[in-house]
């Protein structure tokens, strides 16, 4: 068993150190933020996460998991490093902004005195890996012993722990193959269970991870461009999709057409890359991803209007309920949500709108606390002239429409998921409306 180190404790982080703890390495995990890592060593999980909790809770009992904030503990009671802070978009530019991986290496490096390896998670624009491998070489007390692989994560918010522990694969830029064993040693299980191991050099492994979620990204944006396609005409988006992923070199997932991509991930990453390909002089091969985010946008526009066409086009005053505020199910990550980007301008139109969600109201309260939430799906839907159907909930698909009909004002629904069943919400007395086929 390894002894390991995770830096960050976010989404990526937490979920890597507890998982790996799981399978019975002896890990520390270091946050800069001391709230955190208290709330972390009581054995709060502060996202929703399936499963996560349960793990934590497991982890620490059995000793295998500690919190600090000290980068002396870190170094002292760890061989292999995980770099797992976020990169958020730049404040001025659509570029990654780099401040916590830099900072992160910067504290680490003093510290190292012995042969360690730092493998690098976090999503960074084609060249950081080459910069830091030089910088950790440079600045570590240990030098030349001091190796650096890049591991991209694939993880997804919903599925973290189950895609961490059976990733679909494992993808690691080197220059040293003793950094290749090291690695090995860590993800052991995974490979027994016979997950693809990649090795490869640092860029291609940064560029793995980008390409791949641009790659998503420009899915979901392709269908939702026939989805006006099909709104033009007259076709069906769903029976489209459908149709087409039939062709196993297409596939039908990621076709689902709606209000679009949210979330910490694809957004931010397709804007990265486009301005990382810019910068090495490829602005024209990479505008497609501009065009990707421009309809992802159009999206959320599309839904204000439809919602201002089916109200006589002025939204002042109209009741309106937004099912859903999390970037997708499953998970309580409400940033670049669809849902609420919607909902904020339903609220500048002048719509008088009550948001519910299953899990993510909390953090829409804390975040948005000018926003209507109301945690009982009844009473969000209670007078409701228009309801706005934005994150695809189990709840809202299994939801009996004749059942709210004694409490909403309306009888109008629009579906920006595309899956509400349309012959249960017309049999209960509504009209459905759906982004790319026909409703009622
Ligand atoms: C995404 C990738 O799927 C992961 O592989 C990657 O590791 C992660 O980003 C990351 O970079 O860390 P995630 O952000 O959890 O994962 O979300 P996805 O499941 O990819 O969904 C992204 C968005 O696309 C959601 O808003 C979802 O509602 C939307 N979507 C997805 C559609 O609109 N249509 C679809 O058919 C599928």
């Amino acid at each position: 068993m390894t002894r390991l180190s995770v830096i960050g404790t976010g989404y990526l982080g937490l979920t890597h150190a507890v998982c790996m703890a799981s399978l019975g390495h002896q890990v520390i995990a270091l946050d800069i933020d001391q709230a955190k890592i208290d709330l972390l060593n009581s054995g709060i999980v502060p996202f929703h996460e399936p499963e996560l909790p349960e793990l934590l809770a497991s982890a620490l009992a059995s000793g295998n998991l500690k919190f600090t904030t000290s980068w002396a503990d870190l170094a002292d009671q760890a061989d292999v490093h995980f770099l797992c802070v976020g990169t958020p978009k730049s404040k001025d530019s659509d570029a990654a902004d780099l401040s916590q991986v830099n900072g992160a290496v910067a504290s680490l490096a003093p510290h190292l005195t012995r042969t360690a390896l730092i493998v690098g998670k976090s999503t960074v624009p084609v060249g950081t890996a080459e910069r830091l491998a030089e910088f950790l070489q440079t600045n570590s007390p240990a030098g030349s012993e001091i190796r650096l692989a890049w591991n991209p994560e694939f993880l997804r918010e919903g599925f973290a722990v189950q895609d961490t522990l059976h990733p679909d694969r494992i993808v690691i830029g080197i220059t040293n193959p003793e950094a290749e064993t090291g690695v090995r040693e860590v993800y052991a299980s995974s490979i027994e269970e016979g997950a693809p191991f990649i090795t490869t050099d640092y860029a291609t492994a940064e560029l793995v991870k980008v390409a791949a979620n641009s790659f998503l990204a420009t899915k979901i944006s392709f269908i939702n461009a026939f989805a006006d396609l099909c709104d033009a005409t007259g076709a069906d988006i769903t029976e489209l999709a459908d149709a087409i992923g039939y062709d196993t070199r297409i596939g039908r997932r990621f076709l689902n057409a709606g209000v679009g991509f949210g979330g910490g991930c694809l957004p931010k990453d397709i804007r990265a890359l486009h301005a990382r390909a810019s910068e090495l002089g490829l602005d024209e091969q990479f505008e497609f991803l501009g065009n990707v985010g421009r309809i992802n946008q159009m999206r959320r526009e599309l839904v204000v209007e439809r919602a201002k066409a089916l109200t006589s086009d002025d939204l002042t005053g109209i009741r309106i309920t937004v099912l859903g505020a999390a970037f997708k199910p499953d998970c309580d990550d409400i940033r670049d949500s669809p849902a609420l980007s919607i909902t904020q301008a339903l609220v500048d139109a002048g719509a008088n709108v009550v948001v519910h969600d299953p899990i993510a109201l909390n953090v829409v309260r804390r975040l948005y606390p000018h926003l209507n939430c109301v945690d009982s799906l009844t009473d969000a839907v209670s007078g409701a002239t228009l309801l706005i159907h934005l994150t695809e909930w189990a709840e809202y698909r299994q939801l009996d429409p004749a059942e709210l009909n004694s409490v909403a004002a309306g009888r109008t629904i629009i579906d920006g998921r595309n899956v509400l069943d349309r012959d249960k919400w017309i049999n209960a007395g509504w009209a459905i409306n759906y982004l790319g086929k026909p409703g009622s």
